[in-house]
């Protein structure tokens, strides 16, 4: 299948399309480069012995979505480009609902233009907020806690009405839980510019001396250890989740919303403990208070993903570790 990917030159989406490329499907990426590289497409192209086009552009720009769309006879669209830091969304909301909404707003005039209506959108574990049960399943109520969660459901909800104005449409919005981790060849990751704000990418620049100690945000949470606790989930299993929802809806149409996750929580020390096993280096650290808007605990049902898409997570968090210290060392020092 012909599958375009916008935000093509990102994290999740990279890794996306090797997958795709390597299961023999045209990958087509398009990205306006403003949280990624250029660089990053030999280096996909050096995984896959393929050609990978690439167009520089920026959503918002229908008329060259049509025109791509058009080009390369797009079957399928994977709608990864967008703005992802929280932080920065409480700071400059308009920038956010502008990519993120609007941004949407323009791929689905282009779509639309060209008749074309199987679309998987990176949606997040964020569009559930504070936590009335756990683990969260997709019933759970939709109360993001900033303006970022609140593009992702806005767009979530856009969808909704789409699809349910022409039952021709296929819709997945996949809710990612915690992406980490690296390709195996090392060419690709995570490569966050400044000073991360995630704890796997700071794990990694510490443990290669490029920082020099971690700050974990809290060690009085009602969890395991004390330290919070998240669902990481590997890319690559994220990766092969969004070629199962381009499977399913060859076969399905109408709106959906999946949980991608481990369903199985890991606090920041089990994380640290997993890096510094995985690169033989200790991991300088202090306790310091918990970091604002930070939830203690949260991880995904993975239930419907397994029973929709036939897929489940299969890496463990001592894999992840290991793929981020090969693309640290290989990659990035
Ligand atoms: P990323 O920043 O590496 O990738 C996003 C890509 O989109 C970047 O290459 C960026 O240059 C591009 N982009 C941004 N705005 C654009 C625009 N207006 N036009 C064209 N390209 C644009 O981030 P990622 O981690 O790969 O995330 C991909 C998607 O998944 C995002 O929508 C993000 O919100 C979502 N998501 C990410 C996480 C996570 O923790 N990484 C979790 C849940 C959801
Ligand atoms: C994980 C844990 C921190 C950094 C964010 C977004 C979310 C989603 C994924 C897109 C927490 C602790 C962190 C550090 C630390 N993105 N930590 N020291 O906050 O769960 O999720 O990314 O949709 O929307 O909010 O991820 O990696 O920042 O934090 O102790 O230097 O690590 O307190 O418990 P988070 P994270």
């Amino acid at each position: 299948m012909n599958i375009l990917l916008t935000g093509g030159a990102g994290y999740i989406a990279s890794h996306t399309a090797v997958v795709l490329a390597q299961a023999g499907h045209q990958v087509t990426l398009f990205d306006n480069l403003s949280n990624s590289q250029k660089s990053v497409i030999a280096n996909l192209e050096a995984i896959t012995a393929k050609t990978i086009p690439f167009i520089e552009g920026d959503v918002r720009d229908t008329q060259l979505l049509s025109q791509v769309i058009t080009e390369h006879h797009i079957e399928a669209v994977i709608h990864f480009a967008g703005l992802k830091s929280v932080a920065q969304s409480v700071e400059d909301p308009i920038l956010y609902y502008a990519n993120n909404v609007q941004g949407t707003i323009s791929l689905l005039e282009a779509m639309q233009a060209n008749g074309l209506n199987k679309l998987v959108f990176s949606s997040s574990a964020t569009v559930y907020g504070d936590p009335e049960y756990l683990p969260y399943d997709e019933h759970h109520p939709l109360k993001p806690m900033n303006p970022y969660g609140q593009t992702k459901l806005q767009v979530e909800e856009m969808l909704h009405d789409v699809s349910r104005s022409n039952a021709d449409w296929r819709v997945a919005c996949l809710r990612y839980f915690n992406p980490v981790g690296a390709h195996p060849s090392g060419l690709i990751g995570e490569n966050p510019s400044g000073i991360p704000n995630n704890l796997m990418p700071y794990v990694a620049r510490v443990a290669s001396g490029h920082l020099p100690e971690l700050s974990i945000f809290g060690n009085d949470y009602d969890t395991k250890d004390g330290t919070g606790e998240r669902d990481y989930i590997h890319v690559m299993d994220l990766a092969e989740g969004h070629m199962a929802a381009i499977d399913f809806l060859e076969k399905h149409s109408g709106w959906h919303a999946i949980n991608l996750g481990t369903g199985q929580p890991h606090s920041v020390m089990e994380l640290v403990t997993g890096f510094e096993k995985a690169s033989g280096k200790a991991i300088p650290r202090k306790i310091v208070g918990r970091r604002p808007g930070d939830l203690p605990v949260y991880f995904a049902t993975v239930d419907q993903a397994q029973k929709l898409l036939g897929w489940s997570a299969k890496r463990s968090l001592d894999e992840m570790c290991e793929s981020v210290w090969n693309f640290q060392t290989k990659s990035m020092s």
